[in-house]
């Protein structure tokens, strides 16, 4: 234990409010990398009216993960996306309200209801590799976006969005992405007509859902998706016992589209861009779906994804080198202390904004072996680099680690079996960076060819 009486982090003073904002906005990786360099694991900046501290590394990541709700809270610091959400819902409502609406979705993602999506992934994902032709130039994040959209539309909104308002719902849905700017976060209410247009959407969206809702309601006809567990739902220690109103619903399903959507067409393609550029690691998945269809047969099940270990390392490895969501965040409610790797120690106040990153964490070489190389094999017995606490933090963490990460992983591999066996890459153009101007981080522009494999 440590007899010296611990002091408040170092604060990175003297960076101009308005670089600092736009730093932290616009693209805080080299503020991060700096701040590394020059502080240490931890380290605070003041952004605008706000004292931000990030944790770098497993060392003083473990509270930030695991403490409860009343010491490191999500609210305070994700309730921008109020306005996108709804009123009712996730961070509008209070912890033991919000913790119950996500019990309902955690319902909705059993292995039995994942069983019950997976012939949807597929059955999309073959509908749309068969429109490409014998061979042609993409660029992965294109196709993964409009394929995501589609299989997200069928499995958690529904039949009836997917085959009936696609187009509409499609449309509304992006004009709630547009509506989510680097400005919205310390601004959410600014009058800008992205956020005029954002709450057009949102509006729309909601009498849309009502009407499908309501249908839904009064046939007695019951589907397998997301939609029909949260109208199933109900509250079992709050507001009552009662089910969840049609707004709300909206709200939660607005709330896992965005939470799952981008996060998932990133992790998809950053596999495919990793996959085609190192192409030994591309003969191995296409190998091991040789292996499956040989054992299983040619249907993709829940059980035969499950099986395919060579795509899961190939996928997670690609989620360790760009994981989407730059950081996480926590408001600090209760003064805690952090002890780095060097033995110091440092008291982080309450009031702090504290922040994690996976994209910085994945590159430190005390928790990656050889953190910048692609290396799925890093997470294969016996090295399993994964199982370091904390060191992996793509899907988080502890207590509010994401909840859709077995539906992302069914998602990705559902399309990258049909590709795997039915195509193969080559990039024209060179890996490319990360785009950190946008709010979920992925790479920027790439072509790629495809062609289709003679049988
Ligand atoms: C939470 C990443 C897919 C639903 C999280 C968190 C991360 C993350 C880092 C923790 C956020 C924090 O600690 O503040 C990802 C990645 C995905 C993915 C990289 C895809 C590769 C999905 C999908 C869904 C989903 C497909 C839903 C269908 C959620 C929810 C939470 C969450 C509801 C909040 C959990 C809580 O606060 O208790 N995700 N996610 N995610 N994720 Fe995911």
């Amino acid at each position: 234990f440590n007899l010296l009486p611990s002091k408040r982090p170092p604060v990175w003073e003297g960076l101009p409010f308005i670089g600092g904002l736009l730093k932290f906005t616009g693209g805080p990786w080299k503020l991060l990398e700096n701040g590394y360099a020059k502080f240490g694991e931890c380290f605070t900046v003041p952004v605008a009216h706000r004292r931000v501290t990030f944790l770098i590394g497993p060392e003083v990541s473990p509270h930030f993960f695991k403490a409860g709700d009343d010491e490191m809270s999500q609210s305070e610091v994700y309730d921008f996306n109020i306005p996108t959400f709804g009123p009712g819902v996730v961070f509008d409502v209070e912890q033991k309200v919000r913790t119950e609406q996500f019990r309902m979705f955690t319902e909705a993602l059993t292995k039995n209801r994942l069983k019950s999506y997976v012939p949807h992934f597929n059955k999309e994902a073959e509908e749309y590799f068969a429109k490409w032709g014998e061979t042609g130039v993409i660029d992965f994040k294109d196709e993964f976006s409009k394929l995501i959209t589609l299989t997200a539309a069928r499995t958690l909104l529904g039949r009836e969005v997917r085959e009936q308002l696609f187009e509409q719902v499609a449309d509304l849905l992006h004009g709630l992405d547009e509506g989510m700017v680097p400005l919205s976060v310390f601004f959410p209410y600014a009058p800008i007509p992205v956020h005029f247009k954002r709450d057009r959407c949102r509006k729309a969206l909601a009498e849309i859902f009502a009407k499908v809702i309501r249908a839904r309601r009064e046939s007695g006809r019951r589907e397998e998706d997301v939609l029909q567990q949260f109208i199933d739902a109900r509250y079992q220690n709050v507001n009552g016992g009662r089910a969840l109103t049609e707004e709300e619903i909206t709200g939660l399903l607005i709330a896992v589209l965005f939470a799952g959507q981008h996060t998932s067409s990133i992790t998809t393609s950053w596999t495919g861009i990793f996959m085609a550029a190192n192409k030994r690691h591309y003969d191995k998945a296409a190998e091991e779906q040789k292996e499956i269809i040989k054992k299983f047969g040619t249907e993709l099940t829940f059980e035969t994804l499950s099986e395919m270990e060579v795509l899961h390392r190939n996928i997670t490895e690609a989620l360790r080198m760009h994981p989407p969501l730059l950081l996480v965040m926590r408001y600090s409610k209760k003064p805690f202390t952090v002890t780095t790797s060097t033995g110091k120690s440092y008291v982080i106040p309450k009031g702090d904004v504290v922040a994690a990153s996976p994209n910085f964490s994945h590159m430190l070489p005390q928790c990656f072996k050889d953190p910048k190389a692609y290396d799925p094999d890093r997470f294969a017995a016996p090295r399993e680099e994964q199982n370091k606490p904390y060191a992996f933090i793509g899907f988080g963490a502890g207590r509010h680690a994401c909840i859709g990460q077995n539906f992302a992983y069914l998602q990705i591999k559902a399309i990258w079996s049909v590709l795997l066996r039915e195509f193969e890459f080559e990039l024209l153009d060179p890996v490319p960076e990360a785009d950190y101007e946008s709010m979920v981080i992925g790479p920027k522009a790439c072509r790629v060819r495809y062609t289709r494999r003679k049988l």
